[in-house]
């Protein structure tokens, strides 16, 4: 019997991770042709063939990401690939799990119905999975693997001395999840906060005031660093409350360098993200990580 050919494809942007990616499964790795039409339209062009082909697309800035995206997963069927394997590092559009007003769109849903019919799988790391329980919600008949970030932060909590008795600090409820497996994982103890949202930049938390952090090094640990606010009105909190050096890892880092400015005015000491999404935080390298998981959801 003819063995199963695995290939791996990715947009040029993309290419540093990719081959490090491919490189960790030994597969041969492809730049996806992308140009375009003079009416502005992609035009895309997959150029290896394989019976399973993995795409590769951190899906940060999105709108810009997901035609072309689209336009690929078609491609690489076209050149015969049986199982199509969409590999987004960070996946998008998860934050919207829900029409919080009225006339809202449950963009979750409504992007994972636009990307199911063209993928058999999908393979990301700490997608941000609150009222949704799980991925098969938002990506029916496809199979979805959550890989968690835990560890691969333990990894940066345990390999750095300075941080042997730091405590984990959880901003929010909805960050329980990845700090509760974070805190097992380093064997830390964790703290998590409340949070109340009032705007895109605005954020108010609240910490009981029986939890204790004072003289603690503390590391605030969430899934996205977006704006920034969330981690710094968590550290003006600690930092209100006596904790002494307060740090963040986090799994996925957009914030610009406005926002990298007033997390440091808030005392927040260090940031140290996954480098899924492309940026300067990155500290924590993931393409061997997420190939392995890829391998065990591929099976033998
Ligand atoms: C909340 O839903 C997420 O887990 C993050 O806490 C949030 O996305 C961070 O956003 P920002 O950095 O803009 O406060």
């Amino acid at each position: 019997m003819t063995p199963m050919t695995l290939a791996v494809h990715a947009f040029e942007r993309d290419g540093l991770w990719a081959t490090a990616f491919a490189a960790a499964l030994d597969a041969p790795l492809a730049i996806i042709e992308h140009g375009r039409f003079p009416d502005g339209e992609s035009r895309i062009r997959a150029t290896l063939a394989a019976d399973t082909t993995l795409v590769v697309c951190p899906l940060d800035h999105p709108d810009e990401k997901l035609m072309p995206l689209a336009l690929a997963l078609g491609a690489v069927r076209t050149l015969g690939a049986q199982r199509v394997v969409l590999v987004a590092p960070y996946l998008c559009y998860l934050r919207q799990d829900a029409a919080f007003r009225p006339g809202e769109p449950v963009s979750a849903t409504i992007v994972g119905g636009m990307l199911a019919p063209l993928i058999d799988d999908l393979v990301t790391l700490e997608p941000h999975l609150h009222r949704l329980e799980s991925l098969d919600a938002a990506y029916p008949a496809v199979r979805a693997h959550a890989v968690s970030s835990a560890p691969l932060l333990a990894n940066v909590l345990t390999g750095d001395a300075a941080l042997a008795d730091a405590l984990l600090a959880g901003p929010d409820e909805e960050s329980e999840r990845w700090t509760a497996a974070l805190a097992v994982e380093a064997d830390r103890d964790f703290i998590v906060m409340r949070k109340t949202r009032s705007g895109d930049r605005s954020v108010s938390l609240d910490l009981d005031a029986s939890t204790d952090v004072d003289g603690r090094t503390v590391v605030i640990v969430d899934d996205i660093l977006s704006t920034g606010g969330t981690v710094a009105a968590a550290a003006r909190l600690l930092k209100a409350r006596g904790a002494g050096r307060v740090e963040a890892l986090v799994a996925h880092a957009f914030a610009g360098s406005d926002d990298l400015a007033a997390l440091a005015r808030a005392g927040v000491a260090r940031i140290r993200s996954v480098d899924a999404v492309r940026h300067e935080t990155n500290a924590v390298p993931s393409a061997a990580y997420l190939a392995g998981a890829v391998r065990s959801c591929l099976g033998p």
